[in-house]
Order: C-alpha cells, then structure tokens, then sequence
C-alpha cells in the first residue's frame, strides 16, 4: 500500500513533500524535532501525536449555537472535494477578523528543531483566536458538517492574513500521517478577500466545464496555473478529505495559496484531527 504510493512519486513531488514537512514542522504542535518522512513510521507517531493532542479543542458543555444555513456545491468525489457558499455568516466573519486584531505574528517554518522564516515557502502572518462562543460555535459546525466522526477533534482555529506578496507555496496537508493520527479533512475559509490574486490553487484538480463554477473559481485560464483556483470569496470555504478508505494521503489535495498581487487575503484553517482512542478530557 505505502510502497504503491511511494513508487509514483516524482524528484519533484520528493521536494514537495519535504517543504511540507518542513513547514509542518514549523506549525503548532510540531515544535518537538520529527522524523522528515511522510510515510507512517510507528517511532515517532507517539511524540507527534503527544505534541497534537495539546492542539485539540473541545466544545463547551452547554454550547449552544445558533441556526446557520450554508449551500454545498460538490466540486469532486475522489478525492471528495466541496465548495460551500456561506460556511460563515458576515457577523462570524467580521468577528473573526476583529478577534485576530494586535495578535497576529508572523508565520514562521521550523528547521531542524530551529523557528524561522522563509519567504520562500511560505509568507504571511497568523493569530490564534479566542474560543469564545462564537468561535466555538464554527468548530461544531465543522465537526456537524462532516457528520460528528468518531475519534476526531477539531485542531485550534488560526487565522492567517496574506498581505501583498504573501502566498503559501504548494503543499499537503497531511504530511504527519499514521494509522492512528492523521488530519483527516480541511477546510479553506476565506474572511476577507479584497485582493487580486490570493486564491487557491489545486493544480490536480481538473478545472470544471459548467459555467456556473466561474462564480467560485478563477475561469480566465491564468498562464502558467493549472488546475483549479478557488477565488477568496468572503465567508466561503473549500472543503477536502485529506486520505482515502486505505489511509492513504490523496494527491490530488496538493495546494498553494497564489500570491496576492494587490489589497489583503485574511484566511481561516480548519483541520480536523482523528486520534485513535482519544476521548474528551472531563475538565472542560
Ligand atoms: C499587513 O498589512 C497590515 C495593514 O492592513 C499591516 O498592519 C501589517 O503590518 C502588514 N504586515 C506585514 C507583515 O507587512
């Protein structure tokens, strides 16, 4: 199984993969210095998975959230990929980005145990958010959405604000995979895109031939760009699973955030985080 996969991949993708693990590194949870191989490896799942757990967020006891309506496009099946208009509504949005105000820092990669920043790979600045209510209320929708699965927690939402030549170069987002951990699925949320450029970008996802997509994604063939290029509409959001039923990671779901060439892209990730036999601390 791991060796089928192993056996397609490219010097390029070999390259790839290593800038992914290289930011992985650099990301919260992934302080602790980690073994630079995509494939499971039963040593160091437990430190990584250790280091995961204290990411993970859990709803509040009496969590109550309003009724939110949302419309879910189904952009591809293999890889399930959807598109969904209205994940937020304006007031999350607008609230997000003031709860993101005098936190954000600069995103940083890690090397070798080492934080930095690379420019190269990835520019742009992140806050954490408070988990108010409100913010609360988006993580359950997100566990909701995909129908509560079992043994998988929502990872701590950041929010990451792209100013003019920020991007984040191509990536999985699966790079710490094991049978046991894995971040099973994303989501790309756009707050705010005022800005040229800025979407995202799967450059193995094949480009769809109904027009009515030209609403959600950048239809005027840009040179050099394949695949498809989710336009950052405010509130929307790219949904994708991340491995397929053999817990394999889906190659299809590499992707870029395109440089923004004018104005300011503000995104919001939310990962989800299946650890086998972890439940809900009582303490909450
Ligand atoms: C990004 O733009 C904001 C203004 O909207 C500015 O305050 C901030 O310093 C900029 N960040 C960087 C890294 O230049």
């Amino acid at each position: 199984m791991a060796g089928e996969a192993f056996r397609y991949r490219t010097i390029l993708e070999v390259a790839i993969i290593a800038v992914v693990i290289y930011v992985l590194v650099g990301t919260p949870g992934f302080s602790t210095t980690t073994n630079s191989k995509s494939l499971p490896s039963q040593q160091h799942e437990v430190p990584v998975a250790k280091a995961k757990i204290e990411q993970l967020v859990y709803p509040s006891k009496d969590l109550k959230c309003p009724r939110h309506d949302y419309n879910v496009h189904v952009f591809a099946t293999s890889p399930l990929v959807l598109y969904i208009d209205g994940f937020l509504s304006d007031e999350e949005v607008d609230h997000l980005i003031v709860s993101s105000n005098d936190k954000w820092k600069v995103s940083t990669v890690s090397n070798e145990g080492r934080e930095m920043v690379d420019d190269s790979v990835r520019k742009s600045e992140k806050a954490a958010i408070p988990r108010d209510n409100i913010v609360q209320c988006i993580e359950a929708r997100a566990l909701s959405f995909q129908g509560w699965p079992q043994e998988t927690f929502i990872e701590r939402l950041w929010t990451q604000r792209y100013n003019v030549s920020g991007h984040y170069a191509l990536h999985y987002d699966w790079g710490m995979a094991t049978k046991q951990s894995r971040r099973v699925s994303s989501f790309m949320v756009y707050l705010k895109g005022d800005c040229e450029g800025g979407g995202t970008n799967f450059p193995r996802l094949p480009l769809p031939k109904e027009e009515k997509w030209c609403e959600f994604i950048e239809c005027g063939g840009e040179e050099g760009v394949e695949g498809v290029t989710f336009k950052p509409r405010s509130g929307s959001a790219v949904f994708w699973m991340n491995f397929d039923a053999e817990g394999r990671g889906y190659k299809e779901t590499i992707h870029a955030g395109m440089p923004v060439r004018s104005g300011q892209k503000i995104g919001l990730n939310i990962w989800s985080w299946y650890q086998a036999g972890h439940k809900i601390p009582d303490e909450r």
